[in-house]
């Protein structure tokens, strides 16, 4: 028998609920990903690298085009001019980023603060580094760091705090005041911050997406990862990447060297090209999602569902305890899908010790219109 090093770790709701979805013929709002394609533009350019031979391994940090266009990016949305060769590192997809980063700092015994409720990766790739992870949750409601559990929370044996702003599953934001504060709040000590932005570009109601990039003394001990999946619309591509300061780029490229050794060459090229040719795609973004969540939101006010409009990712959280207050959000979950034909994720799936009495789903909204549409008329109908 195999003694496993990852026990508590089995199947996904979100393969359950998406094989749940195709087999009832329910429309899937659960996993996060968009039922409509990236730009033709860069789907073209994959092609056409394809097709004119760029097929061989990329360099291990990333395609230096590719890089520079990072790097022009980040200059441009956080005023920061990084080293494109000492402090980009192109990874196949955030979630490759976030193991890098975690393995290349965490050792045996030591302890990394993730924030409930929080993307599922998080805690595998510390318990992997044989560290371990101490949940903090964010406040009820708004989903904003509660500072005194988490200075409650600091030990000398903490390693690392992982944030993640626009935050899945709430949709909050963490603001520039409050990277001050963290900031302040482990100045003298040795810990580093691994800041999951995949959501960067996804900001609505012309609020800012605080950057650690933009963090002067906040990125000189961090790792930020994103994901190109999330801003082209093209989550399959499974590509991302991980900005650090150099001495801590040279650590997570000794993991990402021997895990993948590189990303795959031509989607680098064709995000690369795409790029070049479109830099207002990721200013354009914010009034994208924002129509879209508003378009569902508008349809969903008539609902028995309650919420606040996300203020950020492509997920809006919703209430139900007006409808089936007896059930736990994962029965009502599966309930939605089998009897009402929409499927969504619970969110206690995110938590260690889900709050008592919390009733809330996560719905997902990068979809077509029509798809929304008969989503929300479907919701509305329960
Ligand atoms: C918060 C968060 N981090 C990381 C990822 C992973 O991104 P990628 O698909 O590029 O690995 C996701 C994807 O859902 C996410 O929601």
């Amino acid at each position: 028998m195999i003694t496993s090093k990852l026990p508590n770790v089995g199947t996904t709701i979100f393969t359950v609920m998406s094989q749940l979805a195709a087999e009832t013929g329910a429309i899937n709002l659960s996993q996060g990903f968009p039922d409509f394609d990236g730009p033709d533009a860069l789907r073209e350019a994959l092609c056409r690298r394809v097709m004119d031979g760029n097929n061989q391994y990329a360099p291990m940090a990333g395609l230096p085009a590719l890089r520079e266009q990072v790097a022009a990016k980040i200059a441009r949305c956080y005023g920061r001019q990084v080293g494109v060769d000492s402090e980009i590192t192109i990874t196949p997809g955030a979630t490759h980023a976030i193991f890098c980063a975690i393995q290349a700092v965490v050792r045996a015994g030591d302890e990394v603060i993730v924030f409930d409720p929080c993307y599922d990766s998080y805690a595998p790739s510390v318990e992997l580094a044989s560290g371990r992870c101490v949940h903090v949750q964010l406040k009820d409601g708004d989903f904003a760091i509660d500072w005194e559990k988490l200075s409650a929370a600091l030990s000398p044996r903490t390693r690392m705090i992982v944030i993640n702003t626009p935050h899945n599953p709430s949709g909050a934001l963490i603001t520039r005041e409050e990277l001050d504060r963290l900031a302040a709040l482990i100045r003298d000590r040795d810990i580093y911050v691994l800041s999951d932005e995949v959501y960067e570009h996804l900001v609505f109601d012309g609020l800012q997406h605080a950057s650690v990039l933009a963090h002067d003394e906040l990125y000189q001990r961090a790792f930020v990862v994103s994901s190109f999946g999330k801003t082209y619309h093209v989550t399959g591509w499974k590509t991302g990447y991980l900005v650090a300061p150099p001495a801590l780029t040279a650590e997570a490229r000794k993991v990402h060297q021997f895990v993948a050794f590189c990303g795959v060459t031509p989607l680098q090229w064709a995000l690369a090209d795409f790029m070049a040719a479109h830099p207002e795609h990721v200013d354009e973004l914010p009034a994208f999602y924002q129509a879209k969540r508003d378009y569902f939101c508008d349809r969903l006010e008539a609902s028995r569902f309650t919420f606040t409009r996300a203020s950020g990712t492509y997920f809006q959280l919703v209430d139900y305890s007006r409808i089936r207050p007896d059930l736990n959000d994962v029965d009502m979950s599966l309930w939605m899908t089998r009897e009402h034909g929409v499927a969504s994720i619970p969110i206690s799936v995110f938590y260690q010790n889900p709050p008592e009495g919390q009733r809330l789903i996560r719905l997902c909204f990068p979809k077509r219109e029509e798809t929304l549409r008969q989503a929300a008329e479907k919701l509305c109908a329960i």
